[in-house]
């Protein structure tokens, strides 16, 4: 565990998406292959609007939060708490939240494993948890029994903010994955063929998107009373949900 003056990282071990991926994600983020700046450019806007008093934030996945620290920079937020795999992002996440001045803690971990432990403790609550790019890794069940358990750590009126990848109606998994890799080669042009190789793998093996339909009849069943599409590029291949309690 590392102490910081206003912030806490509590870690356990290391991971593979820093080892093998984090170079190839960094030159992704910095060419907007993913659309990161007009996606948090909208959480942005909608943190200012949504939010006129304090608010207490929990990440999911959150990597490095350098996209995080910009979309809550100059808002009310009065606490961010993040989870990541990786201790090494998290290190970094530090640094880049350094800006945002309100108490932080950074948790190594699986999120599906502590945001039930969270539940369970009954010592946490949000008015806001924000998952980006890292619920489409786990199958549709293991995607409704965390949706579930945000459900109970949201405060009402809190909201949940998915921003990830969507299929559409009319295709499956394999046919969003093929489109998908159509416009990576296509436009992700800084690519080496070696690193363009290494994102063909990670999203054929472990990318598992749904449609809006099916997450929003997820939010439905968990009591979320309100849903809204915020986002959707122009690809139609990414949105940005927001799920109120
Ligand atoms: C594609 S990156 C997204 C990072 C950032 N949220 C963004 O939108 O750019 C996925 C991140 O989620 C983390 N991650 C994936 N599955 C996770 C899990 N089950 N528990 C915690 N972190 C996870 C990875 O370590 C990685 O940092």
């Amino acid at each position: 565990m590392v102490n910081a003056k206003d912030s806490e990282i509590i870690s356990s071990r290391s991971n593979e998406f820093f080892d093998n991926q984090w170079k190839i994600y960094q030159k992704v983020l910095n060419s907007n292959y993913m659309g990161h700046r007009e996606i948090y450019d909208v959480l942005h806007k909608f943190l200012l609007s949504y939010f006129q008093k304090p608010f207490k934030i929990l990440e999911l996945g959150c990597g490095d939060a350098s996209f995080t620290a910009q979309a809550l920079l100059n808002t009310s937020v009065e606490s961010y708490k993040g989870i990541d795999l990786s201790q090494a992002a998290l290190e970094i996440g530090n640094s880049n939240m350094a800006a945002i001045k309100c108490s932080k803690t950074f948790i190594e971990g699986d999120f599906s494993e502590l945001v039930p432990q969270l539940v369970k403790n009954q010592q946490d609550s949000f008015d806001a948890i924000l998952i980006s790019f890292a619920l489409h890794h786990l199958l549709l069940k293991q995607k409704d029994y965390v949706i579930g358990n945000l459900s109970n750590l949201l405060i009402n009126n809190g909201v949940l903010i998915l921003i990830d990848f969507v299929h559409k109606q009319d295709e499956n998994r394999e046919t969003f994955i093929r489109r998908y890799l159509e416009a990576v080669q296509k436009n992700w042009s800084l690519l080496t063929p070696e690193e363009y190789s290494m994102v063909e793998n990670h999203i054929s093996q472990s990318d598992f998107p749904e449609t809006q339909e099916t997450l929003y009849s997820i939010a439905q069943k968990h009591n979320f009373n309100r849903v809204e599409c915020l986002y959707c590029d122009s690809l139609d291949t990414t949105q940005l949900l927001c799920f109120y309690r």
